[in-house]
């Protein structure tokens, strides 16, 4: 039995789709186990076995993962992440679970101002010392992160950043899921770190550039200087500070950290990545 924490997230959803022609047990977790019966049901998956969760409340991850001998989490990012997921983890050890699969982040070195790759590195630790056997997946940012640009696309033809043409990695998260329902169906894929990204990087202009090809219309990158960027999120997209300071941490870095594209997908699936290309044009109408 394979126990998803996220199962209503973006991954999750995608590897509850991945997993439905396994022949596999899932059970899939949420806080609020009506909204994503009531979700699955509409898809037509009232097969997959619901069940609550709450990672702040551990008597409820114990009963979640009774029967379970693996456990997939990609939590949400909060401000009691490491708690709640180091909770995830101890829960797991006292159910039994044998394997856990974990979306972590690319980590960078310790002294990285990113406050929420500080906290995956924590939660790693924690998985580190678990005594358990664990996989740990890595993704640079999701494509599916750039839907949150529609709806200044679709106002002012065009959106921000503060990284100029510096060229970053993308992962689509069909394909993150297809590597966390490879190493949770494989037993010989067990184990190991992997830092997912796509097959090329991509600079916001380039992106700009590609939109405006795709949508038959000029799509401008706008630079901001970090505070700009700040002050917009906060004020304008209303984002609690500590995920726009993340935002604004994660861009800065980009410009010092140069990002390559790994083989991991490759190496873990036998084929390439998606492409960012493709995702613009698969989903070219919600940009529109
Ligand atoms: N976005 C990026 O570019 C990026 C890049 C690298 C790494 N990551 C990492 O990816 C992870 C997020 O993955 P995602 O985007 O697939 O997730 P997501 O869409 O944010 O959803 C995650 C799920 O977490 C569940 N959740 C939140 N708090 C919970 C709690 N206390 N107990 C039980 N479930 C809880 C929610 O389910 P319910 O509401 O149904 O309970 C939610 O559906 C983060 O850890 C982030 O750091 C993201």
């Amino acid at each position: 039995m394979i126990a998803i924490i996220g199962a209503t997230g973006t991954i999750g959803q995608a590897l509850l789709e991945r997993l439905r022609d396994v022949d596999v047990p899932v059970r899939a977790l949420s806080r609020d186990p009506g909204k994503l019966r009531h979700r699955l049901e509409a898809q037509r998956r009232s097969a997959v076995e619901i069940a609550a969760a709450d990672a702040s409340d551990p008597d409820s991850l114990r009963r979640a993962f009774a029967g379970a001998d693996q456990v997939f989490f990609a939590l949400s990012n909060s401000p009691d992440q490491v708690k709640e997921e180091s909770a995830i983890i101890q829960s797991a050890a006292q159910s039994g679970v044998r394997h856990l699969v974990k979306i972590s982040s690319p980590l960078f070195e310790p002294s990285a101002p990113v406050a929420v790759a500080g906290w995956h590195r924590e939660i790693e630790k924690v998985l580190k010392n678990s005594g358990l056997d664990y996989t740990v997946l890595r993704p640079y940012a999701f494509m599916q992160n750039l839907f949150g640009l529609a709806p200044t696309i679709a106002a002012q033809n065009g959106f921000f950043g503060i990284m100029g043409d510096t060229p970053c990695n993308f992962v689509d998260c069909r394909d993150i899921a297809d590597a966390a329902a490879e190493v949770l169906t494989r037993p010989g894929r067990r184990g190991g770190i992997y830092t997912l990204t796509g097959s090329e990087t991509y600079s916001y202009p380039e992106i700009a550039s590609r939109l405006s090809e795709i949508l038959n219309r000029p799509i401008l990158y706008i630079h901001m200087e970090p505070a700009e960027l700040l002050h917009h999120l906060t004020e304008r997209a209303r984002m609690p500070l500590w995920l726009a300071n993340h935002v604004v941490e994660i861009q800065t870095l980009s410009m010092k950290v140069p990002e390559r594209p790994t083989d991991s997908i490759k190496q873990l699936l036998g084929r390439a990545p998606r492409t960012l290309d493709a995702f613009l044009q698969e989903y070219a109408d919600r940009f529109r």
